[in-house]
């Protein structure tokens, strides 16, 4: 079964290595194949995950696309602080170009993009240091694709991570957003960086790195249980 699943991936152009300590992001290619967020629509529709997770939702753009790919998909649970993202807290949360959105946008927004009326979209306000926790009490690890996209800080990616392996299907798979390979100590970098170093977690970065401001690398991540499928 792990074979076949690594030849599916590796016939997405997607990195897959045996050991999670070997993994090492690539390096960086003058052009590269796809963007992060093609390719993370692709891997999301080839997985067809039933239950989801978006953690930072912001205009909905990727939620849109995750409702239109998902063919099996039952339930969508999106979760940002929305009208609630002051200016000090995009500050704190370095948000860079991401300023509020308004739940009441949104919303009506992603359940436009469904095929009918499936699945539920269920959006969570406020602070994921509040709504997580909350959610986790009140549901199992039923969650089969979830992406860690929200707060910058470092408290706030461990936290939705925290969280995040709480809520996931055993075989399930957790995608960040915001692992930069050029800056050790921030975004999701130092924390995949630990989980790097964590046998009960197989780590796959995507095949591009892409160039932001400022000589600023960033590419995507993702993790999945050793034991799970
Ligand atoms: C990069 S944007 C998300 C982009 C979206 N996933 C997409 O691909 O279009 C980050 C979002 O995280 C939200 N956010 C930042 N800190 C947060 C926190 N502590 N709790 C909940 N949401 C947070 C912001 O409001 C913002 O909308």
């Amino acid at each position: 079964m792990k074979k076949l699943a690594r030849s599916m991936f590796a016939r997405m152009g997607y990195e897959v290595r045996k050991t999670s300590r070997e993994s090492r992001p690539p390096a960086p290619t003058a052009s590269p194949p796809m963007s992060r967020y093609a390719h993370l629509i692709e891997l999301f529709s080839k997985r067809a995950p039933r239950r989801m997770i978006e953690i930072g939702v912001w205009r909905g753009d990727r939620s849109v696309q995750f409702l239109k790919k998902g063919v099996k998909l039952k339930r969508y649970v999106g979760f940002d602080l929305f009208d609630d993202l002051s200016e000090d807290i995009a500050q704190q949360e370095k948000m860079g170009f991401c300023n509020m959105s308004r739940l009441e946008e949104v919303e009506p927004r992603l359940l436009g993009a469904r095929h009918g009326d499936s699945p539920t979209v269920e959006l969570m306000a406020g602070p994921t240091e509040r709504t997580l926790p909350e959610f986790a009490e009140a549901n199992g690890p039923e969650f089969d694709f979830i992406y860690i996209d929200g707060g910058h800080s470092l408290e706030t990616i461990r936290n939705d991570w925290t969280y995040s392996e709480k809520l996931l299907a055993p075989d399930g798979l957790v995608v960040f957003d915001d692992y930069y390979p050029n800056e050790a100590g921030r975004g999701a970098k130092p924390l995949v960086d630990e989980l790097l170093q964590d046998d009960r977690f197989e780590i796959r970065f995507f095949p591009m790195i892409e160039d932001i401001i400022d000589n600023l690398q960033i590419t995507m991540v993702a993790v999945s249980r050793r034991d799970g499928r």
